[in-house]
């Protein structure tokens, strides 16, 4: 039987376990990326290992979240990261170079390497042929200190492309359209991989705008497989030696199958406030638009800005709409300033933002109240964009384009002639902003400004736990709302006693003051606790305030695998009608908790002392999530 291009990638990385869909496996990890919001823990994480040097192939470390300086916190985050990056091995891209994912695929990406980046956006790599997971950072953390990462073989979701886009229509309708057949919660478990005669009409960077936004369907990752097109990618980025030629075999197997046809798609857009609420932008054409922003590590690639420069070519944005654009990295910007295309956005009226992340992380450009955004970025969830009446709209350049002309939301085919772009033969190649490891890393100093505080250390779990259910939640509480991000909070991000003053803080701001008076405790939460991110720290400053356990209907997977991470037990109702049963303030109880999570038993019992209660409580755990439990959390573990 032929295997997937997926089985083919995971079967040469294997270290423990089989691939049968639902078991956990591991599996060896070539590259890892980190950026800044995520890498200062990591890093500390990794030093508290004592590796001297990471065992990758190659690690890089990126700067492209809190870039802006108005305070001493950022700028101390970036000095220790390039001075902790030199000193252990790892490449430093400096702030300003680029977006990590967009870096990545252009400098480093291989195909059929192993990538595990503490970005949700990771899987951005399959667009280069790469098995590219997003993970915690401490999980990329123990990566780079060689030990292997273990995940849940997922399925295998065949996506077969057909024909080929027709004009104005792009890359991002493809996952649009995926979307909005799957939903949200469609990849859960599962890799998407891309196949069929329609893979050759796209280019890596189109490829990888589809693997990107993969991420919002749940899955695993995404894939494409490694073709000429990934060769004449590869070689204009001068680094053709990186190319191996990589495909499912003509008899391949899958779990699931999805047929798209290219050429049937039309230009389409995501409604507030989910990446999912799909709909052709004609059905909504004619909504006045507030502001337009291209960029992220969706859509900031050298063909989306060339595209978006020829539309906007010789014409002036509608005065009221404002247009920004963040390139996606230093090599976009500069060949659009190098080619005439950077003043063609300039004179067309364009606000031109850094080489970052910028405002898809909330970081400037919040639209107006109430305002209408349409942005080429991934999420649209209510109030990422700073402002939380905001009504956020996700479409491909050149829908935003055509918005920015008319001022209002119009279907990009009756801009009339579509601009032919396409890629160059050569990029421009200047790697002189991404720093190489110290050839000498004993002569280099880890700098540590004030922002930079020790890590926390987890505590091995009690023999019986006693405390209180510090706060009762309800159903789909995101990591957005346990640790809220935004340009004050960010900042902290180094700094866990600063940060976790602000743990539920849109919730319940007493939380964290009644956690630290109580000395810790539980929270109960309600179905899908944890879903959004892959944010750790949503698990880390609860650590921090003395949380041991969250009691849940139902866990959202990455959050749940952080919490095991750092030694905070999840555990489910195995009745979900005795969520009614438990409040704020009762005190409970957790008899033999060493003995029977470290014996493998599958349910403990919950002693509610002041109501005189027993519920029974579900332990869905494997025998190494129990063993990091006991430890008290993964760095322990390791
Ligand atoms: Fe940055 Fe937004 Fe992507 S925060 S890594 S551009 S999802």
């Amino acid at each position: 039987m032929g295997m997937n291009l997926t089985q083919k990638i995971i079967a040469a990385h294997l270290v423990e376990g089989q691939m049968v869909p639902g078991q956990e496996i591991a599996i060896k990890i070539d590259q890892t990326l980190t950026q800044d919001a995520t890498g200062t823990m990591a890093y500390l994480q990794f030093e508290a290992m004592g590796v001297p040097r990471v065992k990758t192939e190659l690690s890089v470390s990126y700067v492209d979240h809190n870039t802006l300086q108005t305070g001493f916190e950022n700028a101390d985050d970036h000095l220790f990261l390039q001075t902790i990056a030199a000193k252990h091995g790892i490449y430093f891209s400096r702030p300003g170079n680029g977006i990590c994912h967009q870096v990545h695929l252009e400098r480093f990406g291989k195909p059929g390497k192993t990538l595990l980046g503490s970005d949700s956006h990771t899987p951005t790599g399959g667009g280069i042929g790469m098995l590219a997971i997003g993970a915690g950072g401490l999980d990329v953390a123990v990566a780079m200190a060689g030990k292997p990462f273990y995940l849940t073989m997922p399925k295998v979701v065949k996506v077969e492309l057909l024909g080929r886009l027709s004009p104005w229509v792009s890359a991002k309708d493809v996952i649009l359209e995926v979307l909005r057949r799957l939903s949200v919660k469609g990849g859960v478990g599962r890799i998407l991989e891309y196949t069929g005669p329609g893979v050759a009409t796209l280019t890596v960077p189109e490829r990888a705008t589809i693997t990107n936004m993969g991420a919002e369907l749940g899955a695993t990752t995404s894939i494409f497989p490694s073709d000429e097109i990934t060769r004449a990618f590869l070689a204009a980025q001068g680094r053709e030696e990186d190319w191996v030629p990589l495909s499912a075999d003509p008899d391949a197997v899958y779990d699931e199958e999805l047929t798209i046809d290219l050429s049937a798609l039309e230009p389409l857009i995501a409604c507030p406030h989910s990446p999912d609420k799909v709909v052709p932008v004609r059905e909504i054409a004619g909504l006045p638009v507030d502001q337009v922003a291209i960029g992220s590590c969706t859509n900031s690639s050298y063909v989306d800005l060339m595209r978006v420069a020829a539309i906007l070519r010789g014409k002036k944005i509608h005065p009221r709409t404002s247009l920004v654009i963040s390139p996606g990295s230093r090599q976009v910007l500069t060949m659009l300033a190098q080619n005439g295309a950077l003043a063609d956005l300039l004179s067309a009226g364009v606000r031109l933002l850094e080489c970052t992340c910028g405002p898809c992380i909330g970081m400037g450009q919040a639209p107006p109240s109430a305002g209408v955004s349409v942005r080429t970025f991934n999420r649209n969830f209510e109030g990422r964009s700073g402002t939380k009446d905001a009504q956020v709209y996700l479409a491909s350049p050149e829908v935003a384009a055509a918005a920015a002309l008319t001022g209002q939301l119009t279907d990009p085919r009756e801009l009339g002639a579509y601009p032919e772009v396409t890629l160059p033969e050569k990029f421009l190649l200047d790697d002189s902003m991404i720093i190489p490891p110290a050839a000498a890393p004993e002569t280099v100093e880890v700098r540590r400004g004030p922002n930079i505080k020790p890590l926390p250390k987890g505590q091995p779990l009690p023999a019986e736990y006693r405390g209180e259910v510090l706060l009762k939640v309800g159903d789909n509480i995101t990591t957005d709302h346990i640790m809220p991000a935004g340009s004050k909070i960010l900042p902290l991000r180094s700094n866990i006693p600063a940060i976790s003053q602000y743990v539920f803080h849109q919730v319940d701001p007493e939380f964290p003051a009644r956690a630290l008076a109580k000395g810790g405790g539980v929270v109960v939460g309600g179905q899908n606790y944890g879903q959004g991110s892959s944010r750790e720290h949503a698990a880390l400053a609860p650590m921090y305030l003395g949380v041991r356990a969250v009691i849940a209907q139902s866990f959202a997977r990455i959050h749940r695998a952080n919490l095991i991470n750092f030694g905070i037990l999840p555990l489910t109702f195995a009745r979900a009608e005795d969520y009614e049963a438990i409040e704020q303030g009762d005190i409970i109880r957790l008899p033999e908790l060493v003995e029977r999570i470290g014996a493998g038993a599958e349910e403990i019992n919950l002693i509610v002392e002041n109501k005189n209660l027993t519920i029974p409580l579900l332990v869905d755990l494997t025998p190494r999530q129990r063993a990091i439990l006991l430890a008290g959390g993964l760095l322990n573990y390791v």
